[in-house]
């Protein structure tokens, strides 16, 4: 069995993952290298969410009873443990949304219907870059439509990596907001936050950083950020699906405006008008997701009792034994950085001219879980003018016997396309 420095004690953390005993495809052992795209649950988590809702499952801030005060002790519990996660500076700087996207839409939202001075107008501009998540694209496009505001992006150099060359052109006195992505879901690229920050700072533009891909891989600091937002989804780090977390600075928070209205968010209601409660209750509109914010918490109780850092270490040295891997398959073409230095431990690739999603389905057949297609950062596939990629992704559990079942499955897909 392949040893590595750094690695974490995968026997031991695996028996905590059920569905990673599974056999598909007639008995063929499951090798999930998909955890770009969602990662799995551990029991700790599926027992807490069960416990939730054979225990205490009620409506939160509203009722008088035993299980409501239950649910809201268990609900805003899990506040106070995402902002230790992200080492938030107040509990009432993180705000539970469904998902990342939904947590990029309220920012720009939020922006949208702002005053004077974060008003985004014709005058301004918005900045991204090229290789976001569309969820980091659509919303800042429509806010571009709506307000008139330019957009403009940073480009991709051939290696995957941001192209910050004209930096001063991109980001300027007229730049309302930066918005970019810390982790690549697609290239990998871990990106230099600070020197995107120190230029933001100096024209005074806001930062919001997408975080779904660094979140659930490596200690996340939001002061050391020293963003304005960040957004990131509980899914990918072992938590439940439809629970998702905007940070904001408290001050901002205060002053921008709500954008979903109803339930919860309000301080006094009229028929003719209203006014809101403080943050983070404000952006919360309606029945929150309860069961998933506790189960968010006991995900993130998972982790540290594992040490972010050591995920952070055991997948630097999975990212470089794949890496090194890989490249020895005749044809493969990474896309994005072919190293492990500054880079997270998602790999997309091409197979010489074998189409992704025949490579994804004679993997599969092999009980090899990959994800095919332009992982909705289309915008990247065009960069590298290629239809799609294949794309491996690991987190905790991931083991060097995965990463050398991907590259004999690949040599089986190379073999039965001739
Ligand atoms: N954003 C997720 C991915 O990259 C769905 O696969």
């Amino acid at each position: 069995m392949t040893q590595l420095p750094g690695l974490l004690d995968t026997e031991a953390i695996r028996k905590d993952f059920p569905i990673l005993d599974r056999l598909v495809h007639d008995g063929k052992k499951l090798v999930y290298l998909d955890n770009a795209a969602t990662s799995q649950t551990p029991r700790q988590v599926l027992d807490v969410l069960s416990e939730y809702y054979e225990e205490h499952n009620a409506n939160v801030h509203r009722g008088v009873h035993v299980l409501a005060e239950e649910a809201t002790a268990l609900y805003e519990g899990a506040r106070d443990k995402v902002a230790a996660f992200i080492n938030a500076p107040s509990r009432d700087e993180v705000i539970f949304t469904k998902n990342a996207s939904e947590s990029l839409n309220l920012v720009a939202n939020m922006l949208g219907w702002a005053d004077e001075p974060y008003r985004v107008d014709q005058d301004t501009e918005i900045v991204i870059t090229e290789m976001e998540h569309h969820s980091n694209i659509v919303p800042w496009q429509l806010l571009s439509q709506r307000t008139g505001a330019k957009l403009k992006w940073f480009g991709l150099t051939d290696d995957g990596r941001l192209d910050l060359s004209n930096i001063d052109e991109i980001i300027t006195e007229k730049t309302k907001i930066v918005s970019f992505v810390l982790v690549s879901n697609i290239l990998g690229t871990v990106n230099p936050v600070e020197a995107i920050v120190r230029r933001a700072q100096e024209v005074g533009a806001l930062v919001c950083i997408d975080a779904s891909q660094a979140a659930p891989h490596m200690p996340l600091d939001v002061q050391a950020l020293q963003a304005d937002f960040v957004a990131f989804t509980g899914h990918k780090m072992c938590g439940p699906t439809g629970i998702g977390v905007l940070w904001g600075r408290q001050e901002l928070l205060e002053d921008l405006p709500p954008f979903l209205g109803g339930g919860e968010m309000i301080e006094t209601v009229s028929m003719h008008s209203s006014t809101f409660a403080p943050a983070p209750h404000k952006f919360e509109a309606g029945t929150p997701p309860i069961a998933q914010a506790v189960g968010l918490g006991a995900a993130i109780d998972y982790l540290n009792s594992i040490g972010m850092d050591r995920v952070l270490a055991h997948e630097h040295a999975l990212t470089e034994y794949a890496v090194k891997r890989l490249l020895e398959v005749p044809d493969l073409r990474i896309i994005g950085p072919a190293t492990a230095e500054d880079r997270g431990a998602a790999i997309s690739f091409t197979l010489g001219d074998i189409h992704p999603h025949d490579v994804g389905q004679v993997l599969d057949e092999q009980g090899i879980a990959v994800r095919v297609g332009h992982h909705c950062a289309r915008p990247v596939c065009l960069r590298y003018g290629i239809p799609a990629t294949t794309r491996a992704s690991f987190y905790l559990y991931s083991t060097p016997a995965e990463i050398d079942a991907l590259v004999d499955g690949l040599e089986h897909v190379r073999n039965f396309f001739g």
